[in-house]
C-alpha cells in the first residue's frame, strides 16, 4: 500500500506535498515523511503517526526547497516507526526514495550490499533500492535509477530524488500505480490521480515497467529498454460530490453513509431513461453480440467488494440463468481455473487499484478472455487495464470501511442485469420496467432509513462490550450478513463472524449463549420462513437477536430481542437496504469502544500489495 507524492516547481513545496500526502492518507498512515532539495541539501522530516504529526514537526521546522518527494506508509517489512519511515536514505544521504510496493528479493540484495559494505539503517524491503541508486550513481540519477530497478523483484512505484542530479525526480513503475501529473512550469507524481486532482487534471498513467523523470518543464518516459515513449496525457475530471471533506460529518464513513442516497438517485438519472424503458452504460466496450454469447460468469474481488459479487451471483442466476462463479481474486489468480472461450470474467473494485484482483484480471486476459469491471476510481488502473468498465460513481471514498461504494456496486449490478435480461430476453419489458421503477424509490427509502437510527443507536448501547458477533442471513442477503460483520470487526475490531443461516447447525450453533449478540437478516422474501426457523433455533439457546425485518412485520418483533425495520421492497434488491442499519451499527460500535472509525489499526484504504 503506501502513498507516494512527488513536486517540482515554485509553489511551497512542503505544504504541497503535505496537503497532496493528506489526500493519499487512506492508502496507508502509520508513518510519514517528507524529503525536499533546497541549493544542493537534502533535507529530511519523518515520523511515525499520522500526518498530522508530520505536519506539526513541519510548522516547526519547515522545509524550502525546488523539487520534493513524501510518503505516507502502510507497515509490510519493518515496524511502523521513525526510523522505517519513507524516505529512505543511502550510506551518504545523498539519495532519497520513497516507495509502494513490496521488494521480494530484498534479502539477498541486502546480503550483497552489505558484503560490499554499505550500511543499513532500517528493517524494510525499500532501503535496498536506496543504496542500489547509491551504487551506480554517479551523475545522472536516471541512469542509476535504470539500473538498480533491474536488480529487484516484486512491486515497486518509486521517486527517487539526489543532490547528485538536483533538478528532477526520477519515477518507475512496477505493479504498483503511479501518475504523473502534467503543469505549467511545474510538474507532480502520485500514486493516484486524486491527490493532485486539485493541482491539475492533466495525467499521464505510467505503465508498468516504464521510468522517466520529471522537471519543472520536462517530463520522459522511458520504457525497461530505455526507449522513449509517448506520452499519452489523459484529462481527468472528477467532479463528483463528496471529495476528502467532512462536511459537517464527524467522520468520513458517517458522511459516506449518508450520502448513500444521493449516490444512488444520481447513478439511477444518469444510466436509467426517464420513462424506464433504457438503460445506459458508456464504457463497457462490450458488443451487444458478445454478451449475448457470454456463457459463463467469473466474477473476482476482494472484501466488500467480493461481498457484492455475491449477490451478482445470485442475480445473474435467477434473471441471466447464466452460470456464475465469484471468486477470492486472492484465490483466483493462482488457482489455475477452468475457462471456456464464451467466460467473462468480471471484477469489482472500488479502488480498482486492488493488487490481488488486478492480477486476476491480468490472469484473465493471458487467457484471451473478457473483463468487464465494475470499478469506483475514475482512470484507476483495474479502469484502464479491463476490456470495458462500468464506473459506479459513488465519488471519492475516504473512509477506509467500504460504505457507499459497496451499494453503488450493489446498483450496478442490478442494472446490469435488467439490461442483459432484456438482452437475452430472460426479462420481459414489463418486468424490467417495474425492477427499475423500484429502483427509483430505493433513494428514499434510504432517507427514511438514514432519519431514524433509534433502534440502531439502541442497540449498539446495548451490545458494544460484546467480544463476538454472529451475522446470519439468507440467499440474497447472505452478502449482507458477511458484510455487516465484516464492518464490525474492521472498525470495532470485535470479533464476528458472517454465516449462511442454514450452515448454523452445522457448527457455528455451539458458540450460541446467551451473551452471544446473534445479527439475523430476516426481511419479508422467499427464504423468511427458514430464516424464522433459524431465529427459533438462536433463542431455544438464549442467544440475543437482533432482527432486521420488513416494516409491518409484527410476528418477528415477539420472536426476537431487537427489531430494526427496512421499507418494504423486492428480494433480489433488499441487501441494498438491509446493509445500512448494519454500516450505522458497526459506526456506533465503533464510536463507543473509542476506536479510530476512519483509519482502522492496520488496515488501508486500497491494497496494492499482495
Ligand atoms: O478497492 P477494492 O474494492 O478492491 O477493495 C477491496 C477490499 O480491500 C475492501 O473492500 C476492504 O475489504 C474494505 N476495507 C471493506 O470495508
Amino acid at each position: 500500500m503506501c502513498g507516494i507524492v512527488g513536486y517540482v516547481g515554485d509553489k511551497a513545496v512542503d505544504t504541497l506535498l503535505i496537503v497532496s500526502l493528506e489526500r493519499l492518507e487512506y492508502r496507508g498512515y502509520d508513518s510519514a515523511g517528507i524529503a525536499t532539495l533546497n541549493g544542493g541539501k537534502l533535507g529530511i522530516r519523518k515520523q511515525v503517526g499520522k500526518i498530522q504529526v508530520l505536519k506539526e514537526i513541519l510548522k516547526e521546522e519547515p522545509l524550502e526547497g525546488q523539487l520534493g518527494i513524501a510518503h505516507t506508509r502502510w507497515a509490510t517489512h519493518g515496524e511502523p516507526s521513525t526510523e522505517n519511515a519513507h524516505p529512505l536514505t543511502d550510506c551518504k544521504s545523498e539519495v532519497a526514495v520513497v516507495h509502494n510496493g513490496i521488494i521480494e528479493n530484498y534479502t539477498e540484495i541486502k546480503k550483497e550490499l552489505l558484503r560490499e559494505g554499505h550500511i543499513f539503517r532500517t528493517q524494510t524491503d525499500t532501503e535496498v533500492i536506496a543504496h542500489l541508486i547509491e551504487k551506480h550513481l554517479n551523475k545522472n540519477l536516471l541512469v542509476a535509477v535504470q539500473k538498480a530497478v533491474k536488480r529487484l523483484e516484486g512491486s515497486y512505484a518509486l521517486a527517487v530524488i539526489s543532490i547528485k542530479d538536483p533538478d528532477r525526480i526520477v519515477v518507475a513503475r512496477y505493479r504498483s500505480p503511479l501518475v504523473i501529473g502534467v503543469g505549467r512550469n511545474e510538474n507532480f507524481v502520485a500514486s493516484d490521480a486524486s491527490a493532485i486532482l486539485n493541482l491539475t487534471s492533466n495525467m499521464i498513467f505510467m505503465e508498468d515497467g516504464q521510468i522517466g523523470f520529471i522537471t519543472r518543464r520536462r517530463i520522459k518516459i522511458l520504457d525497461r529498454e530505455g526507449k522513449p515513449q509517448e506520452k499519452k496525457v489523459k484529462i481527468v475530471k472528477w467532479h463528483l460530490l463528496g471529495g476528502p471533506q467532512r462536511d459537517g460529518y464527524r467522520h468520513f464513513m458517517l458522511k459516506e453513509i449518508h450520502e448513500q442516497p444521493v449516490v444512488i438517485r444520481n447513478v439511477l438519472q444518469r444510466r436509467v431513461s426517464q420513462d424506464a424503458k433504457r438503460i445506459y452504460f458508456e464504457h463497457t466496450n462490450i458488443t451487444k453480440e458478445k454478451l449475448l454469447n457470454i456463457g459463463r460468469v467469473i466474477i473476482q474481488a476482494c472484501g466488500t467488494s467480493w461481498n457484492a459479487g455475491l449477490v451478482g451471483k445470485y442475480l445473474f442466476e435467477k434473471y441471466l440463468r447464466l452460470p456464475t462463479e465469484v471468486d477470492l481474486s486472492s484465490e483466483f489468480r493462482y488457482r489455475m481455473p477452468v475457462v471456456r472461450g464464451d467466460t467473462l470474467v468480471m471484477a469489482i473494485s472500488q479502488s480498482g487499484e486492488t493488487a490481488d484482483t488486478l492480477a486476476g484480471i491480468r490472469l484473465a486476459k493471458s487467457m484471451f478472455l473478457d473483463v468487464l469491471s465494475l470499478c469506483n476510481t475514475i482512470e484507476s488502473t483495474i479502469a484502464r487495464e479491463s476490456d470495458g468498465v462500468i464506473y459506479v460513481f459513488a465519488g471519492p471514498e475516504i473512509g477506509v470501511a467500504s460504505t457507499k461504494a459497496y451499494t453503488a456496486e450493489l446498483l450496478a449490478l442490478f442494472l446490469l442485469t435488467i439490461y442483459s435480461g432484456r438482452l437475452k430476453g430472460t426479462l420481459s419489458e414489463e418486468e424490467a420496467m417495474r425492477m427499475l421503477e423500484e429502483l427509483k424509490k430505493i433513494p428514499y427509502y434510504m432517507e427514511e432509513m438514514l432519519d431514524n437510527q433509534k433502534e440502531v443507536l439502541e442497540c449498539a448501547e446495548k451490545y458494544y462490550q460484546s467480544s463476538n458477533f454472529l451475522f446470519l442471513g439468507r440467499k440474497f442477503n447472505y452478502a449482507t450478513a458477511l458484510e455487516g460483520a465484516l464492518k464490525l470487526k474492521e472498525i470495532s475490531y470485535i470479533h464476528a463472524e458472517g454465516y449462511a443461516a442454514g450452515e448454523m447447525k452445522h457448527g457455528p450453533l455451539a458458540l450460541v449463549d446467551e451473551r452471544m449478540p446473534v445479527v439475523c437478516i430476516a426481511p419479508k422474501d422467499s427464504v423468511y420462513q427458514k430464516m424464522i426457523s433459524n431465529i427459533q433455533e438462536v433463542k431455544a439457546r438464549r442467544g440475543k437477536v437482533i432482527a432486521i425485518a420488513t416494516r409491518g412485520d409484527e410476528e418477528i418483533t415477539k420472536l426476537v430481542d431487537h427489531t430494526i425495520f427496512i421499507p418494504p421492497i423486492r428480494e433480489e434488491f433488499s441487501p441494498i437496504l438491509t446493509v445500512i442499519p448494519l454500516q450505522l451499527f458497526a459506526y456506533h460500535v465503533a464510536m463507543k469502544r473509542g476506536c479510530h472509525v476512519d483509519q482502522p489499526r492496520n488496515l488501508a484504504k486500497s491494497v496494492t500489495v499482495e
